[in-house]
């Protein structure tokens, strides 16, 4: 094929996927009243209807299933108020009356009789509506609810079988389990009741726009995937770093912290879409499989390495954007007696061929200087020839940049114009909002679409869930084991504590500057 300039990217795109045909279905969002349906789940599914605004208009009904019975009005008036605050699209009055017309609300979570219910209203929303018995049970519970609800779904006979003429899926919300044990257990206990390609097991970062991208980038730009391993890359870091403190989710932030709540899930889906091998196909598995040999070849932190490869850190009184906020053990609802990491940075290494010797740094933490979520691919410094005989020039380096400011850049080396020579680092920068026009949809709406759709590519095996926890566990274990290892202290609005500069400049290098 000849070669094609495309001068602007839009006119020259390729299309190698549509958006996938959807089929009219119910989705039940276990836990209807909490945080996650309030601000995500409910928004979202209104930007994927909104009167044809959205990504199309797609034929569904919502039931919020919960504990407390509440009045339908009172709910749709509590979701009105949702979608006014946090959607990505303006709320407007028309799109609203039609949206809310299918949303509609169910107590009873708690009691067996309340799956009864559920079957019931089920039904009686497919007759009013016309809609095929295609339910989606969303769960977003605590995980300890998890193995109850399955269970009483089953019973009420509201799960169909797998390769039935209409399906039954259930998505499952992190965390999925508190550590290995419960994660297996959680995974069996789901497995009893539903097929695995009936499960969706989300990660919300994987519907991210630009973490999507990151497969686009090295799989279809030469120049990036012949670069890709220890022969040219120095190193890399992944920092996803984040200026909001625990805010009111201490009840289920404390018992977790950040190497449970960020690490086990997100920064190592970042870790396996930047290193995996190329997957054999686009096919969800092959891509799926790819991830999880990436996960396999994760070198585990060997007894006793916990205090040289991985720093655990906790905010102190600083400030945010300016203002003063509080220390973690000052905020609502944390006992005094808290020993929960609300940062934590690792240096990993990837035992396969491609990686052998290349570190990985991995830093998450809350109340951090900025929120910016990052992948820097530092590449080798030139050899001390030529222009840098002196051996001071910089490498070239990768940086993709997944949130806020969306995009990539290539920092590289020119010539500055001048009669000597003199060398400047320069960078080559992609910032998709200036390049691409259009809407980007929310993760939630992409991650939803793809449960309607049946796509499992963006979701999470039960494998790669059990693999990443068993990394975490190694880490868990020590920290609950060896008491020496600090929990270092660091100043809201700092880039975390020193002892994590350390980690890294003990090899001679340097976090990147946010
Ligand atoms: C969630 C974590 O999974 O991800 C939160 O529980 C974290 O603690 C959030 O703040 C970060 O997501 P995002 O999309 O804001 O980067």
């Amino acid at each position: 094929m000849a070669a094609c300039v495309a001068e602007n990217p839009v006119e020259h795109s390729y299309h190698i996927a549509q958006p996938q045909a959807v089929p009219a279905c119910t989705v039940v969002i276990f836990g209807a009243s909490g945080d996650l349906a309030r601000r995500k789940l409910v928004p979202a599914l209104y930007n994927l209807r909104a009167c044809g605004q959205g990504m199309g208009h797609h034929e569904f009904a919502i039931l919020g299933f919960a504990r407390r019975p509440i009045a339908v009005d009172t709910f749709r008036e509590q979701m009105r108020d949702a979608v006014a605050q946090y959607s990505r699209l303006e709320l407007d009055d028309k799109c609203w009356h039609e949206f809310a017309e299918r949303l509609d609300y169910l107590g009873g979570l708690d009691q067996p009789a309340g799956f009864d219910r559920l079957r019931m209203r089920l039904e009686q929303l497919e007759a009013t509506y016309g809609l095929p018995p295609n339910r989606i049970y969303y769960l977003s519970i605590p995980p300890e609810g998890i193995n109850e609800a399955v269970a009483r779904l089953e019973q009420a006979g509201l799960i169909g079988r797998p390769g039935a003429p209409h399906f039954s899926r259930v998505v499952v919300e992190k965390p999925i389990g508190h550590d290995l044990e419960s994660a297996r257990e959680t995974n069996r206990s789901i497995l009893k009741h539903f097929a695995e390609s009936q499960i969706f097991r989300i990660d919300h970062y994987l519907g991210k726009e630009t973490v999507q991208n990151l497969l686009v980038l090295r799989f279809s730009n030469t120049i990036f995937e012949r670069m890709w391993g220890a022969r040219n890359v120095d190193h890399v870091q992944i920092t996803v770093a984040e200026s909001e403190g625990v805010g009111s989710r201490s009840m289920y932030y404390d018992p977790s912290g950040a190497l449970r709540d960020m690490v086990q899930n997100h920064m190592l889906q970042l870790l396996a879409l930047i290193a995996m091998e190329p997957p054999v196909s686009l096919e969800a598995d092959a891509i799926r499989e790819s991830k999880l040999n990436l996960l396999r070849a994760l070198r585990p932190i060997a007894a006793g390495e916990a205090a040289s490869q991985v720093v655990r850190g906790r905010y102190t009184s600083g400030t945010n954007d300016g203002q003063p906020v509080r220390g973690y053990l000052e905020e609502q609802g944390i006992p005094g007696n808290s020993r929960t990491e609300t940062f934590v940075a690792i240096k990993g290494f990837i035992d396969n061929w491609r990686w052998a010797g290349v570190p990985f740094y991995l830093r998450t933490g809350k109340r951090m200087g900025a929120r910016e979520s990052l992948i820097h691919i530092q590449f080798k410094d030139l050899p001390r020839i030529l222009f840098n005989r002196a051996g001071v020039l910089p490498a070239n380096a990768l940086t993709l940049r997944i949130q806020p400011d969306e995009g990539f850049s290539f920092a590289v080396l020119a010539k500055q114009p001048g009669l000597g020579v003199t060398i400047s680092p320069v960078r080559m920068n992609l910032r998709y909002q200036s390049e691409f026009e259009g809407p980007v949809p929310d993760a939630y709406e992409r991650l939803l679409l793809d449960v309607m759709a049946g796509d499992h590519t963006l979701f999470v095996s039960a494998s790669f869930v059990e693999q990443s926890w068993a990394f975490v566990q190694s880490i868990l274990d020590q920290w609950g084991s060896d008491y020496s290892i600090p929990l270092n202290e660091y100043r809201a609005g700092s880039m975390g504590p020193e002892a994590a500069d350390r980690l890294i400049q003990a090899d001679g290098r340097q976090w990147l500057t946010l």
